[in-house]
């Protein structure tokens, strides 16, 4: 039967899990003959992959929503569709403010995408909403992805933690891990396309597998580090209150497994993590960076920060400051508050006002700045190996690769081709990336 070639254009916001669903949602159209374009005037459906874990994140969405109906206009025959934590939040109220979205589905109907654009091209009912919980992506169903030499698998859906923040548990539900084999088959698969390094994705890897019991997380980590052909394996994000000491073991010793932990702290002061609910405390997470250093010499350790949560105060800001200086991350990746309605640090007392929140953030960066060079200084004149993926997005003779450590550096091409793993001796170490020269 051949098939008519349409054309679906991605605009996916968000964390890296969007970015792996909006591949499984690729591989599932592609079984209906759509192919993916960067040019959203030549595309036949936009489907937007939203987030909504900053008001930041909804406004750049809405923008984009305004933008598409100047194409639909032009083109009324191009369906229009919105997906992910957004569309799970605000549901029909999405078509009710924007009427030219053909369909909205959340977070857990990713998998009917297929049938419903099925649907829509047939007759057109006019609207389609479905934000039902507790949905899977099929199995069955080979990924297209964007990378050749990296994959983004998640392992778990959803999360129990319920930080007073976070928005996240409200709009992806309760943990759901998938089944250790099929997380299996699908990194023996991707490595069979030639994909050499694989990041296990999850809100709280650590908890992987509480639900089904076939698997914890370090028994699928030393499974991953098995698999033929994925030279790396990385994972994110792990919860402190959940990371264990046989976690930190199983990356000492194993052989595809990166030395690199991203740890978010959220803050450093014990009474703001507290009314967070994170459930540890700053003693508790000390200790963990200790015993990542001790075990895995030369891991790479990176966290994410939120500035101006209600009720911090001046002592709460050195605080933190102070536990940097202490813990001396290696990057950290630092938000401002952003209050969602629904959580309750929304409702709590003493929001903190804009600009003391900006301030605040300046001098957080500005500090962390200040270390992460001083850590990637010292990294100047040793020899780093590579995995190799491509021309830089400004210069083609540049390429880029990152460390085993997640670091990303760059070099003058020599011959090398992506997915071969390099050795390039650092030169010139900067606060994000490390410039150097690739070995024979
Ligand atoms: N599950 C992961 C990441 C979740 S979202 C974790 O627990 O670390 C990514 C980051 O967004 C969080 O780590 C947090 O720093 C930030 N974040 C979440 N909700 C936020 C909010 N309401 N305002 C600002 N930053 C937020
Ligand atoms: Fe949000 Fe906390 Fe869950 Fe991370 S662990 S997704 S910050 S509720
Ligand atoms: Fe955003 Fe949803 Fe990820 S809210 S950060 S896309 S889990």
């Amino acid at each position: 039967m051949t098939q008519e070639t349409r054309l679906v254009k991605f605009l996916v916001y968000g964390c890296q899990m969007n970015f792996a669903e909006a591949e499984r949602m690729a591989g599932q159209l592609r079984e209906i003959g759509f192919e993916s374009t960067e040019d959203a005037e030549r595309a036949d459906l936009v489907l937007m992959h939203t987030c909504c874990v900053r008001e930041t994140a909804e406004g750049k969405a809405y923008g984009k929503i305004g933008e598409i109906k100047r194409l639909k206009r032009e083109k009324p025959s191009l369906l229009f569709g919105v997906t992910g934590c957004m569309a799970q939040k605000e549901s029909d109220a999405l078509i009710r403010r924007a009427p030219h979205i053909d369909f909205v589905l959340g977070t857990g109907r990713l998998g009917e995408i297929r049938r419903v654009v099925e649907e829509l091209l047939l007759d057109r009912v006019p609207h389609f909403v479905d934000v039902s919980e507790g949905g899977a992506l099929p199995e069955k169903v080979t990924p297209a992805r964007q990378g050749t030499v990296s994959a983004w698998v998640p392992i778990m859906y959803g999360c129990d933690n319920f930080c007073t923040y976070c928005i996240v548990p409200y709009v992806r539900g309760r943990e759901r891990s998938r089944r250790p084999e099929d997380i299996l088959a699908e990194m023996r698969d991707a490595a069979a396309r030639g994909v050499r390094e694989v990041t296990l994705l999850g809100q709280n890897v650590n908890s992987y597998g509480k639900d089904h019991k076939l698997a914890d997380f370090v028994d699928l980590l030393r499974e991953a580090d098995k698999v033929e052909g994925i030279e790396r394996v990385r994972f994110m994000t792990s919860h402190p209150k959940d990371l264990s000491e046989r976690l930190v073991e199983a990356v000492r010793y194993g052989k595809h497994l990166c030395e690199h932990f991203h740890l978010p702290v959220q803050h450093g002061s014990d009474s703001i993590l507290k009314v967070m609910n994170r459930n540890y405390t700053t003693e508790k997470y000390r200790e963990l960076a200790q015993a990542i250093r001790r075990e895995v010499p030369g891991a790479s350790l990176t966290t994410d920060l939120i500035v101006g949560f209600p009720g911090e105060t001046d002592a709460d800001v050195e605080a933190l400051l102070d536990f940097l200086r202490e813990i001396r991350y290696d990057a950290a990746y630092t938000f401002l508050y952003s209050p969602r309605s629904g959580t309750p640090a929304a409702k709590m007392d003493g929001q903190v006002p804009d600009e003391v929140k900006h301030e605040r953030l300046e001098r957080l960066m500005a500090l962390q700045n200040e270390i992460s060079l001083e850590i990637n200084e010292r990294l100047s004149g040793t020899v780093q190996e590579v995995l190799v993926e491509g021309p830089s997005r400004t210069d083609e003779t540049i390429w880029t690769g990152r460390t085993r450590t997640g670091k990303i550096v760059l070099w003058p091409h020599q011959g090398e081709t992506a997915g071969e793993l390099a050795r390039v001796k650092i030169t010139q170490p900067q606060t994000w990336v490390l410039k150097g020269e690739r070995l024979g």
